[in-house]
C-alpha cells in the first residue's frame, strides 16, 4: 500500500491552464511517426491513454521544429509545416477528451542528431565530435558525427524554427502550452555546456553567455505566441553524458534559473536522474530546491524516479508544483488513478523500448 501526499491530487493553474491534478507524463520520444515526421493514429491512442488514467498534463515527445538542423532521429514527429502541425490535431483533441491538457516539447538535437532527411551533417555550437556512441532504440550506430560549427545565420534560423513551431503548435494543433528542450545534451544545453561550447563570440564563454541562446529562443517563442503556458526543461545530465554536472556548481544555478526567473516564463522543468538528491557533492540541495530558490516566480515541474509517494512528496517539499513521470508511467498509464486508490504499481519493463524505442501494439492493448 502507498501513502500519497494528497497534495499530489489536487488541481493547479499553470500559468493560466488549469490542471484537474499535479501529474504530469514526462516527454518521451518514441520514433513512431511517418518517415516524413506526421503524427500516426497509435501515438493518438498511445497519448490518449495518460490522459483517460487520470493525468493533468501531458508533456509530448521532443518535436522537431524546423527542415534544416533540428530533427534528432528517423521517425521523430516534426511541427515545422501547417500540415504536420494539423496531424497532431488527433493527439490535443484525444487528451482533451478527458479533460487533460497537453503541451509541445519542441526540440532541436544540434550535435546529437543522429537522423536528419534535410541535410547531412549536424550543425552544434563547436565542431565537436560529441562523447559516447548514438543510441540504437533510436536506429543509431556507433560514433556520432562531427558537427559543424554554426554560423549567426545557422542561429537565427534556429531560433526562428523554434518560434514557428511554437506558433504552429497553438494556432493548427490546439496545444496548450509550450517547454522547450533546453536539457539533456541537446542543442541548447550544448550551448550551456562548458565543454561542448567553445565559442568566443557573444555564445560562449561565461555560463550567462552559455545560456543566452535559451533566452533568446524564450524571447522569440513569446513574442511569436503571446501569453500561453510557456516553459524551459532544464537538466545536469545529458542523454551521452549521464554524470555531468554544471562546471560552476551552485554559481550556474543562480545564473541559469536567475535569468530563466527573469525572463518571463510561466514554468521550468527541472529533470535530474533522482530528483530528490543533492545536486552537487558539495551541498545539500536538489535542483528542485535550487530553482525554487533562484526562480521564486515561476511554476516548478520536476522529474527523475519519482513514481514513489515518498520521493514525489520530497520534491514538493523543496518546492515542486508538479510532478513528471517517465518511465512508470509508460508502466502505468493510470498511474494517478492508481495512486488515489492505493494501488500496486506495475513495474517498467525495459523491453516496451527495445530493440526499437517505437510504439508497441501491447501497449495499445492496456487501454
Ligand atoms: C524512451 C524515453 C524517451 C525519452 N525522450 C525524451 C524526450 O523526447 N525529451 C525529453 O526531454 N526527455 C526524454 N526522456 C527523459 C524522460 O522525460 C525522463 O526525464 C526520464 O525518463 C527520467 O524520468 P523517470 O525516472 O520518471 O523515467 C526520455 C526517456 C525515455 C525513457
Amino acid at each position: 500500500m502507498m501513502t500519497l501526499d494528497s497534495q499530489i491530487l489536487t488541481p493547479y493553474d499553470i500559468a493560466g491552464c488549469s490542471l484537474k491534478n499535479r501529474l504530469a507524463v514526462a516527454p518521451m520520444t518514441r520514433v513512431s511517426a511517418t518517415e516524413t515526421g506526421h503524427v500516426i493514429q497509435e501515438m493518438a491512442r498511445y497519448y490518449e491513454r495518460f490522459a483517460k488514467g487520470g493525468f493533468g498534463l501531458v508533456i509530448t515527445e521532443g518535436i522537431y521544429t524546423d527542415q534544416k538542423h533540428s530533427q534528432g532521429y528517423p521517425f521523430q514527429p516534426g511541427i515545422t509545416d501547417a500540415q504536420q502541425a494539423q496531424a497532431w490535431r488527433a493527439v490535443t483533441d484525444s487528451i482533451h477528451a478527458h479533460q487533460g491538457s497537453v503541451f509541445a516539447q519542441i526540440m532541436h538535437a544540434g550535435a546529437l542528431s543522429q537522423g536528419n532527411r534535410f541535410v547531412d551533417v549536424p550543425a552544434a555550437p563547436s565542431a565537436l565530435r560529441p562523447k559516447g556512441e548514438q543510441m540504437k532504440f533510436y536506429y543509431g550506430e556507433g560514433r556520432y558525427p562531427v558537427p559543424r560549427a554554426m554560423t549567426e545565420e545557422d542561429i537565427a534560423d534556429a531560433i526562428e524554427g523554434f518560434a514557428q513551431a511554437a506558433t504552429l503548435a497553438i494556432e493548427f494543433a490546439n496545444f496548450d502550452g509550450i517547454e522547450i528542450h533546453g536539457a539533456n545534451g541537446y542543442l541548447l544545453d550544448q550551448f550551456l555546456t562548458d565543454y561542448t561550447n567553445q565559442r568566443n563570440d557573444r555564445w560562449g564563454g561565461s555560463v550567462q553567455a552559455r545560456i543566452s541562446l535559451t533566452l533568446e529562443v524564450v524571447k522569440a517563442v513569446r513574442k511569436a505566441v503571446g501569453m500561453v503556458p510557456l516553459g524551459v526543461r532544464i537538466s545536469q545530465s545529458k542523454v551521452n553524458d549521464y554524470e555531468h554536472k554544471w562546471a560552476e556548481g551552485e554559481h550556474a544555478a543562480e545564473v541559469i534559473f536567475g535569468s530563466l526567473n527573469d525572463a518571463g516564463l510561466g514554468f521550468i522543468h527541472v529533470t535530474e536522474f533522482e530528483a530528490w538528491k543533492p545536486a552537487f557533492p558539495a551541498g545539500r540541495n536538489s535542483l528542485v530546491a535550487l530553482a525554487r530558490h533562484y526562480a521564486p516566480q515561476v511554476a516548478l515541474i520536476a522529474n527523475g524516479g519519482l513514481h514513489t509517494p515518498e520521493h514525489a512528496s520530497s520534491v514538493m517539499k523543496d518546492g515542486a508544483d508538479i510532478i513528471a513521470i517517465g518511465k512508470a508511467a509508460l508502466a502505468n498509464p493510470d498511474l494517478p488513478q492508481r495512486l488515489a486508490s492505493k494501488e500496486m504499481l506495475d513495474e517498467f519493463d525495459p523491453s516496451i523500448l527495445g530493440p526499437i524505442a517505437n510504439i508497441k501494439s501491447s501497449e495499445l492493448t492496456l487501454a
